[in-house]
């Protein structure tokens, strides 16, 4: 962690909460369902997708993971109703993957017997290393059972190429991402440029195999070197799609978009915007460089 970073993270934790909502609110609809809708309304009208994503991953308990699970159907409720052109995001441990897999399992499978209902998708994003295997595993049993869903899997884990050799294997929609969490260097590489080498190479192989990818980065490089191999490739349009953070980047959001490709936002909402705002800090300090940027270009 630089001491740049470091710094920012400790004075954002003793920022007033009020004052932590004022930069968070970039990256987060609100606190509301109903704010999640109108920000992807006014996505869409501006031909963007959605990905929402209800706000808080550690729950202590089943009943507070079948919340959870309650949110998440009401979001696909929502969209239904609202005839939003966006799918759901969910975390396997917020559905109690870390309590019991078989009932995470059971949550998530309910969650995608709904999405499926509307013929809708449910992306599963992924977490921390401890629950690569168990995340992969219920996406598998998912697939085999239902389809309708979906999985992320991180650039900067070593495993990614032997994880995509297999998943290939079944047909797989993947969320490429280059991975958020603080791994140790014998699982992950560290490395800036092995984690984009090992991202370009997951993505060749992906799209080799005729999977929908979702290519989930801001990093202007990635996005480049994405452009050349789909058109290298000779990718068809309907095979893959550009993802991004909300509250990131979002004049190459637009640019992506208007170069003919599909884009979808990472729409978060949730009363947890707080605990997850400064999760994430801790989690990986960089973002707090990021931050700190967005303290200082506030209301330009
Ligand atoms: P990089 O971090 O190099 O960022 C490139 C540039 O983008 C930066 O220089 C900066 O300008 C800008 N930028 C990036 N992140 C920013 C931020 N938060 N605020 C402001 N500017 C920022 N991870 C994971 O482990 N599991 C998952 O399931 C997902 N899911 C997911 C979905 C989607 C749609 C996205 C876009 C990302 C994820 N991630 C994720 C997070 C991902 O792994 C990664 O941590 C971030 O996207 C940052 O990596 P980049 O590829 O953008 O590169």
């Amino acid at each position: 962690m630089s001491l740049v970073n470091a710094l920012i993270v400790k004075i954002t934790q003793l920022m007033p909460k009020s004052f932590v909502r004022i930069f968070a609110g970039k990256y987060i609809a609100g606190e509301e369902l109903q704010d999640a809708v109108n920000l992807v309304l006014n996505l869409n009208s501006k031909g963007i997708l959605a990905t929402i994503d209800v706000l808080g991953e550690s729950i202590k308990n089943k009943d507070e993971a079948i919340a959870a699970k309650r949110k998440c159907l009401e979001v696909l409720e929502a969209i239904e109703m609202n005839k939003l052109k966006a799918n759901l995001s969910i975390k396997p441990t917020q559905m109690g993957l870390a309590i019991d897999e078989d009932f995470a399992y059971q949550q998530i499978l309910e969650i995608v017997q709904k999405a499926k209902s509307f013929n809708n998708f449910v992306r599963i994003d992924m977490e921390d290393s401890p629950y690569t295997d168990s995340t992969i595993l219920v996406y598998k049993k998912l697939h085999e059972k239902i389809g309708h869903a979906g999985l992320a899997l991180q650039a900067y884990l070593k495993r990614t190429i032997n994880d995509v050799n297999q998943l290939n294997k079944l047909g797989t929609n993947y969320r490429l991402c280059k991975g958020i969490y603080i791994e140790s260097e014998s699982i992950a590489y560290k490395d800036r440029q092995k984690i984009r080498d090992n991202y370009l190479q997951s993505l060749k192989l992906m799209l080799k195999n005729g999977n929908y990818v979702g290519i989930a980065t801001h990093d202007d490089y990635l996005i480049d070197k994405s452009y050349k191999m789909i058109k290298e490739m000779n990718i068809p349009t309907d095979k893959f799609e550009f993802q991004m953070l909300l509250g990131v980047k979002e004049d190459l959001a637009q640019k992506i978009n208007s170069d003919g490709y599909k884009v979808r936002i990472y729409v978060p909402f949730g009363k947890d915007w707080y605990a997850y705002s400064t999760r994430r800090l801790k989690e990986n300090p960089q973002i707090a460089g990021y931050v700190f940027k967005n303290i200082f270009s506030f209301g330009k």
